[in-house]
């Protein structure tokens, strides 16, 4: 059968359910992901994953009727896959779930319970407040509390009683295990000036205490499938009972359709890929937040479980079936040694961009929380606390594609998708790729669902969305063109940006260049041997070539227009 390449952008779908049941840095759309298998490879061949993250590129296989091998070095993502592939009776589920609801729901409401001075009713606040002096969380005190009562949202100052009930709960930690991980790499911290140095202490001490006896509870669960689904509803829900949900003040909402809010803030969420402390946070009610993220994960599971009859998951290798197969290796990309050679026929794969997101950092809170320890020697990432620059980051990039080329086997294809905002990032990806042997054969920028208008009005603001990039292993191994003069390169990358204007016809957003600006470059023979910013010749044009004209909407100006200097 002729092989179709896929040569035009997708249009990214509507989350499903089943991608909802956990949180994960840069998960790529399941539809496109789809698709790119389902074009690139037949029933019953295989498909590999080398940077998995939160298992899209496996689940995706398995369902299009492939088997599929997905690595990643965080135990989390074989974890996200399993929970997310493995066949469950979802009505055993909900069954598992009222058993924990009845070991231990009333106990951890019972850390919050109150009584609301207007009424005289028993109440179980959903959120406290929590304010206190700079970078000092030890001297962080309740300063609103909130809860239901009939219709109404209420807000009230705290009793002295309540904050001693707050208080009290470290009395009792010794009763339930609660995560010792540091916050640091050995003696290096994961940030410098962050006051939070171990995963206990993104909690306070109350929720603590109840995700120790929920944990506890949930760990008693027999069947293990549905006691890792159960971890999932669990892992899912340490963001939002940390300490680092922010407090926003309130934009004008008035409680939404349940009623009158009497409420002057708003909940925020973890806003930066970062450990941090706010001092004005919340303490979002431990159970409430589980419940909400189980319907998640129940809803999840009713989707899928369907779709994926008659598949299997299995840690590592294991004896071919006629079943789709989906095989987890929590492993490092550069040495597969799990995988023969040219036993793969199509790899569809997303790399860390240099820095951006520190996967094992961030991945500690739920690790720790799964008890698993992650030794980040083996990470592939920009990080000084690792004692990782651009070089380490160039060479791990190399050796793990080295590892994709051998086990591919010759003549067939692999995507890599990119997000960078730094370009040299981008060329050290691509480098590295050609280098192990690729031969690089189209670039396709791939636009988000939305794009915020900041970052569309921008005159000269990086790519917004994703860039596909298809490589194939051909007999001959490939090899990087030579260095291109500086001179050259300018020239290549102007009359790429005067192309591109003409065509349109008329000024256009700096964003519609660059969203062909890499493709033009890269057919004119340029992209692999520059680490020279095409942004950043680009600047310099403005006044020569080019010229900024105001880009307006609705009659105000809102940023700037590139547009051919006449
Ligand atoms: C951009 S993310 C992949 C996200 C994924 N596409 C998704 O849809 O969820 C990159 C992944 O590379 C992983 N990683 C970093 N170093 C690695 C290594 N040496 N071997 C394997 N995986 C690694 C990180 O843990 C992270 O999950």
């Amino acid at each position: 059968m002729k092989l179709e390449h896929i040569q035009v952008p997708l249009v990214e779908g509507k989350r499903e359910a089943s991608y909802q049941m956990h949180r994960y840095y840069a998960r790529k759309p399941s539809n496109i992901v789809s698709a790119y298998i389902q074009a690139y490879s037949q029933s019953n061949e295989t498909v590999l994953d080398l940077f998995s993250g939160s298992g899209v590129t496996g689940v995706e296989s398995i369902r299009a009727g492939r088997n599929a091998h997905v690595v990643d070095l965080s135990p989390l993502s074989a974890f996200l896959s399993r929970v997310t592939a493995t066949q469950i009776d979802t009505s055993k589920l909900e069954g598992a779930f009222k058993r924990i609801e009845k070991a231990v729901k009333a106990e951890i409401e019972s850390l919050y319970a109150t009584t609301c001075p207007n009424t005289g009713e028993q109440v179980v606040p959903t959120h406290f407040v929590w304010a206190g002096p700079k970078n000092k969380p030890d001297e962080a005190r309740i300063s609103k509390v909130w809860y239901e009562i009939g219709d109404e949202k209420a807000e009230r100052a705290p009793t002295p009683a309540e904050q001693e009930q707050a208080d009290e709960a470290k009395k009792r930690h010794a009763e339930v295990w609660i995560p010792s991980t540091k916050l640091s790499y050995g003696d290096k911290e994961f940030q410098k000036s962050n006051v939070l140095k171990t995963v206990a202490e993104l909690h306070c001490s109350r929720a603590l205490l109840a995700l120790g006896i929920l944990r506890n509870a949930i760990q008693k669960e027999r069947n293990v499938a549905l006691r890792e689904c159960l971890m999932l509803a669990f892992t899912a829900a340490l963001q939002q009972t940390s300490r680092l949900v922010i407090v926003i003040s309130n934009r004008g909402s008035k409680g939404g359709k349940k009623g009158k809010s009497t409420r002057s803030v708003e909940v925020g969420s973890w806003g930066r890929p970062s450990y941090w402390y706010p001092e004005d946070h919340f303490e979002v009610n431990v159970w409430n937040t589980f419940e909400n993220r189980f319907k998640k994960v129940l809803r999840g599971k009713e989707q899928i479980v369907e779709e994926l009859q008659g598949t299997r998951v299995v840690d590592g290798k294991a004896r071919s079936t006629d079943s789709p197969t989906l095989h987890l290796h929590t492993a490092s990309a550069t040495h597969l040694t799990m995988l023969a050679d040219s036993s793969i026929d199509y790899i569809f794969t997303d790399p860390p961009y240099g820095g951006a997101i520190q996967y094992i950092e961030l991945g500690t809170l739920w690790t720790a929380w799964m008890d698993q320890e992650v030794d980040a020697t083996q990470e592939i990432t920009i990080n000084p606390r690792q004692g990782k620059g651009a070089a380490e980051f160039e060479s791990m990039i190399h050796e793990a594609f080295c590892e994709a080329h051998r086990v591919l086997k010759s003549g067939k294809w692999m995507h890599v998708t990119f997000h960078s905002k730094h370009f040299d990032i981008w060329s050290a990806i691509l480098r590295a790729i050609v280098q192990a042997g690729f031969h690089l054969e189209h670039v396709l920028h791939q636009p988000p669902l939305r794009a915020s208008s900041t970052a569309l009005y921008q005159p000269f603001g990086s790519a917004v969305g994703d860039y596909y990039i298809r490589f194939q292993k051909r007999k001959k191994a490939a090899v990087v063109p030579e260095a291109m003069p500086d001179e050259d390169y300018e020239k290549v990358v102007v009359n790429s940006v005067k192309t591109i204007l003409e065509e349109a016809g008329k000024p256009i957003m700096f964003q519609h260049i660059l969203n062909r600006l890499f493709v033009l470059i890269f057919e004119a023979g340029a992209l692999l041997n520059t680490k020279v910013d095409p942004i950043s010749i680009l600047k310099k044009r403005v006044g020569h070539e080019f010229e900024l004209v105001p880009h307006e909407v609705d009659g105000e100006e809102v940023g700037s227009l590139w547009s051919i200097r006449r």
